[in-house]
């Protein structure tokens, strides 16, 4: 079996990527910041901000999967002002360009980058960072892929969980498709290996909803009680901010399972 490295192992998407990688035969590597606690994969300690450790865990590598990211606003779950001046690009963007490089010394045979969906008209730093990383890889003389997917469901509920002080909601009058990261998962292990290369359909959750809807749901499955207020929004502003539908792929697991699966999940834990 071809060695897989998956960078940003250790992250939501990551986590799910490498179990289905594992479970379908495949011979996988991490590159972590930290050591891991002993599992099927191996583990390469690195730092893509640094360049750390990176041509160790390329050594004898087939296809790198860079799942990898530093999104301040992802980590904390909530957006602060100083995220619509910068957000870092250290891991990105400078980080990206080492790994191209050490890639290619590595004779690297498919290099997949994961990315966000509708960064060309959205307008926060981190989309424009993002976008940055994904030229990289466009332009690098590697066999490469790039698959976009919407935002995550456990990002969203993060968020929606860091709102819940405020008594009124006030939510932008949008459409929006998450996704859930073992749909994304699951279709990045399909674009590793079915010799496909290039700009890939990009993929989103199976329902399209209002953001009303979306917090509404959140509501009902935490027993919370808001007002949540639709407020209007033009199609570029709403554009602007990520809030798209997309086409391409779409994924099984909706908004609303997700939720009860993990209202379920933390139900259990309580009870243990
Ligand atoms: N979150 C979303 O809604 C969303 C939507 C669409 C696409 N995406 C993309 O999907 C990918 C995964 O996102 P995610 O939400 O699963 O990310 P995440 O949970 O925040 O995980 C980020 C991963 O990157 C690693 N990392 C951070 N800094 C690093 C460094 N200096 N060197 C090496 N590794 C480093 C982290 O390692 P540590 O464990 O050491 O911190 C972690 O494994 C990213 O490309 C992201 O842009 C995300």
């Amino acid at each position: 079996m071809p060695l897989v490295l998956v960078t940003g192992g250790t992250g939501h998407l990551g986590r799910d990527l490498v179990s289905r990688l594992v479970q379908a035969g495949h011979h996988v590597r991490i590159l972590a910041r930290r050591p891991q606690p002993e599992s099927d994969v191996e583990c390469a300690l690195g730092d893509l901000a640094t360049g750390e450790g990176l041509g160790e865990a390329l050594d004898g590598v087939h296809t790198v999967i860079n799942a990898a990211t530093y999104s301040p606003i992802a980590r904390r779950g909530s957006v602060k002002p100083l995220d619509f001046v910068k957000s870092p690009t250290a891991v990105d963007v400078d980080g990206t360009e080492r790994l191209l490089a050490f890639s290619g010394a590595a004779g690297v045979q498919h290099f997949l980058h994961v990315s966000i969906v509708g960064l060309e008209d959205a307008s926060l730093p981190y989309a424009r960072v993002k976008l940055a990383g994904e030229q990289l890889v466009r332009r690098s003389g590697l066999p490469w892929s790039v698959i976009r997917a919407m935002p995550f469901h456990y990002l969203l509920e993060k968020m929606l969980s860091n709102l819940s002080w405020l008594p009124v909601w006030p939510v932008p009058n949008a459409m929006f498709n998450p996704v859930d990261t073992s749909d994304v998962a699951d279709y990045l292990v399909r674009c590793a290996f079915d010799g496909g290369r290039g700009t890939r359909a990009e993929i989103g959750g199976p329902d399209d909803l209002s953001l009303a809807a979306i917090a509404r749901e959140f509501l009902r499955a935490r027993g919370m009680h808001r007002l949540v207020l639709p407020m209007p929004l033009s199609r570029k502003a709403a554009r602007g901010m990520g809030f798209v539908v997309s086409d391409g792929v779409r994924g099984t697991r909706s908004w609303i399972d997700w939720l009860n699966r993990s209202q379920n999940a933390d139900s259990a834990m309580a009870g243990t």
